[in-house]
């Protein structure tokens, strides 16, 4: 057969088969609704236009044209933003394990992920098992977090000598967050390295984590065409490398420092990364092979248990001072509580203890409602499928990523304000805990 006829035939049965998929396979859902896209750039002069500062108001203005799932193409992949709940729920809780994977990380968070090696980074897959049962296991586990009580209660004498100091010299208190983080981190710093570590320690921890946080927007500019910026941008690179080499042995200093001399009092994050074995790629024989993690992953890992557990904590204590002396009610009734707590003991103490904290349910519900109403982050991290699915009728792309807006679900299902916060909207906080709660008022 002649060499112009093999080709005709390859071509021509190629067409075919594509046209007979486009009949019989067409995708029978469709990306979300979204505002205008165009060519290479989608949306990017649509949202430049509509303000990239208040991002959170264009999502919500955006829901509430096209409804509660929408698409944004920056560039040429969908972004995927869900602003109901009950989607939200169908997606994280019921398919967990189709929504749980995460994009590839761009070039500079790769340095700091170790290539994707820390937990809200890696992609799913035995890694991500590894990691999250290690942290979920080993540290969060009810009797572990039980036996860091005596930590917490150091913490809380830290800060609270904090509060009292800046009063003393100030006659106010005007640095509530940076008390809040401070303390904070000196319990994840403990409960990290497993030491009690000085003033001074904590400061240049804090000083090396504060610093790589920073330099995401600092050097986000080395993520556009990376091959370009590393030579181009050197300088840059080589900064930014330097950065991430300085917080490497300050945390390593700590990590050996634990390694030499294992009190062995309670066990920390770091003995449990030093013990983890982490899945490699497939050995040669098709059997599963594992390595210890290096030095660099030990590090993103503490790093990101630092970061993760201080910050919106933090954050979110200080939304609950606020919204107690916005609300004075709200603080007298606490108050109340917790005279009520310690009128019943036989002892004077004028202390709550952990153990009495069962017995306060409105404290808890001010907890509940202000993570509900002020959520720290009011996004999560970036979010991608596993395969093809569809969520709310509407196709969610593998090549594409997936975002939750957990603040705007918040307010969409509840009351603006605590004002109206009732005796009985506690009572159903509590029992429900799950919105709306105020849906009919
Ligand atoms: C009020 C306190 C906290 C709030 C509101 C909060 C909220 C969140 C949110 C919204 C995410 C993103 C989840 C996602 O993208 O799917 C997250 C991830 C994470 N948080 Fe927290 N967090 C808090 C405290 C903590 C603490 C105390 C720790 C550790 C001791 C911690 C460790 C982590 C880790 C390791 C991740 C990554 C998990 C993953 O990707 O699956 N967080 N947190």
């Amino acid at each position: 057969m002649e060499i112009i006829t093999i080709i005709f035939l390859i071509t021509s049965s190629l067409t075919f088969s594509i046209f007979l998929k486009r009949i019989f396979f067409s995708p029978t859902h469709k990306l979300p609704p979204g505002p205008p896209r165009y060519p290479v750039v989608g949306n990017i002069t649509w949202l430049k236009k509509n303000s990239f500062s208040d991002f959170q108001g264009v999502l919500r203005d955006l829901a509430s044209r096209h409804g509660p799932i929408i698409t944004l193409h920056v560039g040429s992949k969908p972004s995927i933003w869900v602003t109901d709940r009950s989607l939200a729920h169908q997606a994280l809780v019921q398919n967990g394990a189709v929504f749980s994977d995460r994009p590839l990380a761009l070039p500079t968070t790769k340095v700091i992920t170790s290539n994707q090696h820390d937990i809200h980074s890696s992609v799913y897959g035995s890694l991500w098992r590894t990691l999250r049962r290690n942290l979920t296991s080993e540290i969060l586990q009810p009797a572990r977090v039980k036996a860091y009580a005596p930590s917490r209660k150091w913490s809380l004498e830290i800060l609270v000598d904090l509060f009292e100091t800046e009063q003393r010299e100030k006659g106010h208190v005007s640095d509530a967050l940076d008390h809040l983080r401070h303390a904070m981190f000196y319990l994840l710093a403990l409960m990290c390295f497993g030491e009690k570590l000085r003033r001074e320690e904590i400061r240049e921890i804090e000083e090396a984590q504060y610093t790589m946080l920073m330099s995401y927007t600092k050097f986000s500019v080395l993520n556009i065409f990376p091959s370009v910026t590393k030579f181009l941008l050197r300088g840059k690179w080589k900064e930014f490398l330097e950065l991430r080499k300085s917080q490497e042995d300050v945390i390593l200093r700590y990590v050996n420092a634990r390694s030499k001399e294992n009190t062995g009092d309670v066990l920390c994050y770091v003995d449990t990364l030093l013990n983890l074995e982490i899945p490699t790629d497939e050995g040669e024989e098709g059997e599963k092979k594992k390595r210890k993690l290096s030095e660099s992953e030990v590090v993103s890992l503490c790093s990101e248990f630092l970061n993760a557990a201080t910050d919106p904590t933090a954050t979110e204590m200080q939304w609950i001072m606020a919204i107690m002396v916005k609300y004075p009610e709200i603080q007298s009734k606490v108050y109340e509580e917790m005279k009520s707590v310690l009128a019943g003991e036989a002892d004077d103490r004028e202390e709550i203890k952990e153990e009495d904290l069962g017995k306060m349910s409105y404290l808890k519900a001010v907890i509940l409602e202000c993570l509900r109403r002020y959520p720290p982050g009011h996004y999560l991290s970036y979010h991608k499928v596993t395969h093809d699915t569809v969520l709310g009728g509407f196709l969610v792309p593998r090549q594409g990523t997936i975002n939750f807006m957990v603040g705007e679900m918040g307010h969409i299902c509840g009351s603006s304000s605590f004002k109206f916060f009732r005796d009985d909207m506690v009572v159903e906080t509590l029992i429900c805990n799950k919105y709306p709660i105020w849906s009919n008022m």
